[in-house]
């Protein structure tokens, strides 16, 4: 394995750019590869066994574009497959999962939030969190079905989302949340408007970053971390149309991109 090779990252969507975005700030000179893999999203109201299948999926076609290294830039997919990725797969695999942990250290209320798909928080390693970093505090779980579809159209500020997210706050806020977790990496994106229903005084919180650097711990632990000096690229896939993925990935990320189709995807 080679340090000047890119980095996998994918999600059911276009929700992991808020992990890809994380990395680029934390590893600039790295080349990153992006599976969207929107054809299949939502993931979270799917059974396990098909989530683990496009997983296993993705990340046999990122290793063949020779990813170094793979992050699994979705909660859910964490949740159902990391094990079987980790099983199967000799690179780094470096995974996102809801930041029970900090939220638990930050609240002074003493209740957390937690939003996130159905599958994330019927998982096993949702529960153990929850066991492990919750016995101090009490934490609301929510799940947000539509978010993720109102994300993958682009519609981060209208109506519907607006609506869609007073109704998943509000039962947290009535019980004295002061702290919310995004455990779904397609909320990064609401954060604004987020903070606009939930007021200043509540503290959100999104582990995009902590991925990144652990993803950096990972890549100089493993001798991986690239020498170039140059800016790293980027290279974005999709399962979905290609066309509405140059658009939206090009509004959450900021610049034109081209979006190539996965193949078999
Ligand atoms: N972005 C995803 C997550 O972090 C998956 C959302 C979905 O496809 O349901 O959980």
């Amino acid at each position: 394995m080679n340090s000047s090779n890119p980095i996998g990252v994918f999600d059911s969507g276009v929700g992991g750019l808020s992990v890809l975005r994380e990395i680029r700030r934390e590893l600039p000179h790295e080349d990153l590869l992006y599976v969207a893999d929107s054809g299949h999203a939502p993931y979270g109201d799917k059974p396990n066994h098909r989530i683990e299948e496009r997983a296993l999926v993705i990340t046999k076609f990122l290793i063949s574009q020779h990813a170094k290294a793979i992050v699994v830039a979705c909660n859910t997919a964490t949740g159902a497959a990391v094990a079987t990725l980790r099983e199967q797969f000799s690179v780094p695999i470096i995974a996102i999962e809801p930041a029970i942990k900090p939220a638990a250290a930050l609240t002074k209320s003493g209740v957390v939030g937690v939003l996130a798909t159905s599958r994330t928080l019927a998982s096993e390693s949702f529960a153990k969190l929850t066991s492990r970093f919750g016995a101090e505090v009490e934490i609301l779980v929510q799940a947000c079905p539509g978010l993720v579809e109102q994300v993958e159209a682009g519609d981060l500020t209208g109506s519907k989302t607006r609506a869609l997210l007073e109704q998943y706050l509000r039962p947290l806020l009535q019980q004295k949340a002061d702290t919310i977790v995004l455990g779904c990496t397609h909320y990064p994106f609401l954060t604004a408007l987020i903070q606009e229903i939930a007021g200043s005084q509540v503290t959100i919180i999104d582990p995009a970053a902590a991925v990144a650097r652990e993803l950096r711990r990972r890549l100089e632990r493993a001798g991986l971390l690239s020498e170039q000096t140059s800016l790293g690229a980027e290279k974005f896939w999709t399962s979905g149309s290609p066309e509405l993925a140059r658009v939206v990935i090009g509004q959450l990320w900021r610049a034109d991109v081209e979006v190539e189709r996965l193949p078999n995807g």
